[in-house]
């Protein structure tokens, strides 16, 4: 496998691959499993990466994968690193980078992403591990009078200065700045919010250098939130986010994978085939880095038991497909219904 950056983020989006975001923080993980009464031990969590990353064919859509650093470090029950049991399918090991959003000074209710300290030594250890690219995710919140200036431009010099470093250690860096989708607000608005953070991020991402055919930009779509109450079609979500791309993203990026960010996923689904089916053009290839929206299904039909391992691999490999093939604008309502029938 060439190890250029820029064959690797190539083969991040290759045709109908998207990336499988598994990298949930500890507290994250435990969240999921209580909701559905799954005891969270180092064991538990080990047992469900596993059953996610061994999901057979799943590597013909998914090509690569998140880790967070407990996995990382854990191994199969076969003996192999994670690391090395994914590259072994065809899928480039990642790892989430960032230590969290931590509440940012002098304001109320907005984060700032942590993790620069020691970032190069992490870095350079994780990629001797085999990590390929790296993760950082920065969220900004919108109320009526958030984001703060402050907020977003804190969050674009961090995003910058991450991959600046990525770069700098051989991995690719995927940017990630996430409005959220928490809030009353309109599809307006959050087209808006998502347009002028983008504009702060690659202006950051200039000044430090980061050169931007080597790295991937994993943005929210452009929707509204999740208490507005204006119902928004899979259209006009299509039109908002392509558009929004279009004015802020640089053709020089080689890609762009959203995050589903809580939409429900059949509709990441639909939303992601929308876009890709609009006839304007797009410079980058666009796929999907969803966590969510590609494990829910598998989480549920898991369960936590090993009886149920085929059933949690065949729901990741049925929304991996059914993504893949809205990566390509190929998905359609009926890939859903011939696996309800089996
Ligand atoms: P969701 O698709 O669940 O938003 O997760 C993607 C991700 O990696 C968030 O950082």
């Amino acid at each position: 496998m060439n190890h250029d950056l820029g064959s690797i983020a190539a083969a991040l989006v290759a045709k109908g691959k998207g990336i499988l975001a598994a990298d949930e923080t500890v507290p994250t993980l435990t969240k999921r499993f209580d909701a559905l009464g799954i005891q969270s031990t180092e064991q538990s969590r080990c047992a469900y990466r596993e059953m996610l990353f061994t999901s057979v064919g799943a590597a013909e859509f998914i090509s690569g994968v998140i880790m967070y650093d407990e996995t990382m470090r854990q191994k199969s029950s076969s003996g192999v690193s994670f690391a090395h049991l994914l590259s072994d399918q065809g899928m480039l090991p990642g790892i989430k980078v960032d230590t969290g959003a931590k509440p940012l000074a002098g304001s109320s209710g907005e984060k700032v992403t942590e993790g620069l300290d020691g970032l190069r030594d992490r870095l350079s250890e994780y990629r001797d591990m085999g990590a390929r690219f790296a993760k950082w995710r920065a969220v900004i919140r919108i109320t009526n009078t958030l984001p703060s200036a402050a907020c977003v431009s804190a969050n674009a010099h961090a995003l910058a200065r991450y991959a600046a470093l990525c770069q700098e250690q051989h991995l690719v860096p995927i940017v990630e700045p996430e409005v959220l989708m928490d809030g009353s607000h309109t599809i307006v608005r959050c087209e808006d919010v998502t347009g002028m953070v983008l504009h702060a991020v690659f202006r950051a991402l200039v000044e430090q250098r980061v050169v931007l055919e080597h790295m991937l930009l994993k943005p929210n779509m452009v929707i509204a939130g999740d208490e507005c109450s204006r119902p928004v079609k899979v259209q006009e979500v299509a039109v908002a986010t392509l558009r929004c791309l279009r004015r802020h993203v640089p053709a020089a990026v080689p890609g762009i994978v959203f995050l589903s960010g809580g939409q429900d996923d059949l509709v990441a689904t639909a939303h992601l085939n929308a876009i890709n089916r609009m006839p304007r053009p797009k410079p980058w290839k666009i796929s999907f880095s969803y966590g969510r929206a590609l494990q829910d299904p598998a989480l549920k039909a898991w369960h936590g038991r090993d009886e149920n391992l085929k059933l949690g691999q065949q729901a990741l490999y049925h929304r991996a497909r059914c993504n893949g093939a809205a990566s390509l604008g190929l998905y359609t309502d009926e890939m859903e219904a011939v696996s309800a029938g089996g």
